[in-house]
C-alpha cells in the first residue's frame, strides 16, 4: 500500500516563496512508486498553486481547515463547496494548533468531519495529547475522546484518514519514539476497528511531530505508520523530498 507524505506549510511563505517552493518540489518529484504526495500551503495560494500544476504533476492539494458550513454569514471562513471550486479535495482538520489556539472544540470538529463526508470531501482528522496528558497518563483516553466524538455519529464508515499528532512533539524538535508512535498507531487502528466499526484495511495513521529527514526513514519503517505529517520541513524543498525518497524506500 502507499505511504502519505504531507507537507503542512502552516502560516508560512509569501506568495512569491509559495510559488517557489512549489515549483521547487513539482519539478523534482517526477517519479513516485508508492507515495501519495499531499501539500497544505495557505488556502490563499491554492488557486495559483493549483493553476500551476501540470496533467503530470504528482502533488495533491489540500487546505488547512475549512468551515463546517456551505455558505453563509460567516467572515473568514472558507467553505468546501469554495475549495472544491478551485478543484481542491482535501482538508485537514483538527489540528492541534486550530483546537489550542482557535477554540476549536471537540463538537466543532465533529461538525467539519460530518460536513466533510455530507460534501464527498477527504480530510485528514489530527489527534493527539499534549506533554501534560502524556505525562499523567491520559493519553489513551484523550485520543479516545478525539476519535469517538468526531467519528461516532459517521454513517459511512470508509476511507478513513487520521493524524496521530502528539502536541509535545509538534515544531518542538522531539519526536515520539518508534515504540511510542507503533502503541499509539496501534490502539488508534483497534479502536477505530473494534469500537467505530471501520475496516480495519481502510484506516490510515499517518504521524506528525518534528518529521524531519533524518528520522523519516526510521519513523516510515515503523509498525502502522501509513504516512507523515510534515510541518517545518515542508518548508524546505530539500528536506521534503528527501522524505519523500525515504517513503519510496520504505515501502
Ligand atoms: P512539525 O509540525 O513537523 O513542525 O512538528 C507538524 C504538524 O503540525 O503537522
Amino acid at each position: 500500500m502507499k505511504k502519505i507524505v504531507a507537507g503542512n506549510w502552516k502560516m508560512n511563505q509569501t506568495f512569491q516563496q509559495a510559488i517557489h517552493l512549489f515549483s521547487s518540489l513539482d519539478q523534482a518529484i517526477d517519479s513516485v512508486k508508492s507515495t501519495e504526495i499531499l501539500l497544505f500551503p495557505p488556502a490563499v495560494y491554492l488557486h495559483h498553486l493549483q493553476s500551476l500544476k501540470n496533467k503530470k504533476s504528482l502533488l495533491t492539494l489540500g487546505a488547512q481547515n475549512c468551515a463546517a458550513w456551505n455558505a453563509g454569514a460567516y467572515t473568514g471562513e472558507i467553505s468546501i463547496p469554495m475549495l472544491q471550486s478551485i478543484g481542491i479535495e482535501w482538508t485537514l482538520i483538527g489540528h492541534s494548533e486550530r483546537r489550542t489556539l482557535f477554540g476549536e472544540d471537540l463538537s466543532l470538529v465533529a461538525q467539519k468531519v460530518k460536513h466533510c463526508q455530507q460534501n464527498q470531501f477527504k480530510y485528514i482528522l489530527c489527534i493527539g495529547e499534549t506533554l501534560q496528558e502524556r505525562e499523567t497518563g491520559e493519553f489513551e483516553t484523550v485520543w479516545r475522546n478525539q476519535l469517538n466524538s468526531a467519528l461516532k455519529d459517521l454513517t459511512e464508515k470508509t476511507n478513513l484518514y487520521v493524524a496521530y499528532e502528539p502536541v509535545w512533539a509538534i515544531g518542538t524538535g522531539k519526536t515520539a519514539s518508534p515504540k511510542e508512535i507503533a502503541q499509539a498507531h496501534t490502539w488508534i487502528k483497534n479502536y477505530i476497528q473494534h469500537d467505530l466499526g471501520y475496516p480495519k484495511e481502510q484506516v490510515l495513521v499517518l504521524y506528525g511531530g518534528s518529521c524531519n529527514e533524518k528520522n523519516a526513514s526510521e519513523i516510515l519503517s515503523t509498525p502502522h505508520v501509513d504516512g507523515v505529517l510534515v510541518g517545518g520541513a515542508s518548508l524546505k524543498a530539500e528536506s521534503f523530498i528527501s522524505i519523500i525518497e525515504s517513503s519510496e524506500q520504505c515501502t
